[in-house]
């Protein structure tokens, strides 16, 4: 492929397939795009990038640009000398004439034309193989399922994928989509949930078996359960349930709990608590707190059980 006088002709059979890297102009378009473009326009064209968020006017989307609206001469000239008022700069100090061709002919071909797929950031070449077995997290990365909505609307695979998109993936994509952008998700001291943190493990975080939160997280041994009681008490103390906030020993002392606000309830300084007002928190959850309604998740046989447990173990008599 030859460039004559600062134009470069299309090249029309390039091949992308993951792996394969031939020079051509296409995969040099691409590198520079992928070196000196992405941070605002993203990797896929789509300008739905972080600097997206805070850029007026933002970064042009691609992806929905057709060719015709937008010229490859008007675009070489804006590459080359930058868009007045905006955060589009000149490249001219920085890129040859040649290689602002080159960028611009692969937005071009890649995202306007949608001849070629776009360019993704999760390839084999990236180091990223067989990204597809994170699919279940994708609805989360993508912004198509708000990260808050309430746990119990969705499908186990979808819990599933939010965990994986917790532990693995928010590094990265900290800007999710939530549904409520409030308090929860202001600059705050401390992060939360940490990467990989599980109220089952707490020697797996730093922060929770460096302190005295972890002594809260081992249940109480009680003999002479009975089939009920049982019952309650592996629901009680279930990966993600009640012992996540309130500890396996219901003092809510662990990390979590004494970090939410209200601080989950200690639960066993609930004098005067009974076994129907319990059974009534539990099925409704308690309104403007992070103590969430089970109905949908518990059958009325199992918040029995749970409330039996807390009963017989926790709340003091
Ligand atoms: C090291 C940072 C990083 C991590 C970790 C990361 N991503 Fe990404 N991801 C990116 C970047 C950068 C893009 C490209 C975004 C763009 O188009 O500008 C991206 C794009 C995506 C896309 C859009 C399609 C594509 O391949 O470009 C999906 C889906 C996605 N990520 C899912 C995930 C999932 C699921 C995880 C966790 C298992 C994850 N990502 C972890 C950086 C990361
Ligand atoms: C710092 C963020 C940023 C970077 C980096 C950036 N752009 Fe832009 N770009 C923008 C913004 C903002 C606009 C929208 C300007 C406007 O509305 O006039 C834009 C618009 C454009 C346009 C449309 C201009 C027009 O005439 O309407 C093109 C083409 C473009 N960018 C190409 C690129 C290329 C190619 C690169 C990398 C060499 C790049 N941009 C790097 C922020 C950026
Ligand atoms: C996501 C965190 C979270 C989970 C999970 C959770 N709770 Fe709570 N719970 C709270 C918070 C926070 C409060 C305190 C609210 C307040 O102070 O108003 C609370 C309060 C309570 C109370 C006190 C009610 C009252 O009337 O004073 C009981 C009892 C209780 N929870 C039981 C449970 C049981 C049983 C489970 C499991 C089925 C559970 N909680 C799961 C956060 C949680």
């Amino acid at each position: 492929m030859s460039t004559v006088g600062g134009s470069a002709t299309i090249p029309s059979t390039v091949e992308v397939a993951a792996g394969s890297r031939a020079v051509t102009d296409f995969e040099k378009g691409r590198d520079l795009y992928n070196f000196r473009c992405y941070f605002c326009h993203g990797y896929a064209g789509d300008a739905k990038t972080l600097a997206a968020t805070y850029l007026d006017p933002p970064p042009r989307n691609f992806t929905t640009t057709p060719l015709a609206q937008l010229p490859r001469a008007r675009m070489i000239q804006s590459v080359t000398q930058g868009r007045n008022n905006t955060a589009m700069a000149g490249f001219k100090e920085t890129l040859s004439k040649q290689e602002i061709v080159l960028v611009v002919d692969f937005v071009r071909q890649a995202f306007m034309s949608g001849e070629k797929p776009n360019t993704r950031y999760h390839t084999a070449g990236n180091g990223w193989p067989n990204h597809q077995r994170y699919a279940a997290a994708f609805p989360f990365a993508q912004g198509e399922i708000a990260l808050d909505r309430a746990v119990e609307s969705l499908t186990p695979a979808q819990r599933q994928g939010r965990k994986l998109f917790m532990a693995s993936c928010i590094t990265c994509h900290d800007r999710a989509k939530v549904d409520d952008e409030g308090i929860a998700w202001d600059p705050r001291p401390v992060s939360y949930p940490r990467a990989g943190y599980s109220h089952r493990l707490p020697e797996a975080d730093a922060v929770s078996s460096a302190t005295p939160y972890s002594i809260h997280n081992k249940a109480p041994v009680v003999k002479g359960l009975n089939a009920q009681e049982r019952e309650g008490e592996r629901l009680y103390q279930a990966a993600n349930s009640c012992a996540f906030c309130h500890a396996a020993d219901g003092t809510g002392k662990n990390w979590i709990g004494t970090f939410l606000e209200p601080h989950a309830r200690d639960l066993t300084t609930l004098e005067g608590m009974t076994q129907q007002r319990l059974e009534g928190v539990i099925r409704d959850g308690l309104k403007g707190t992070t103590m969430p309604a089970w109905r949908d998740v518990l059958d009325e046989k199992q918040r029995a059980a749970v409330a039996a447990y807390v009963m017989r173990v926790f709340v003091p008599r």
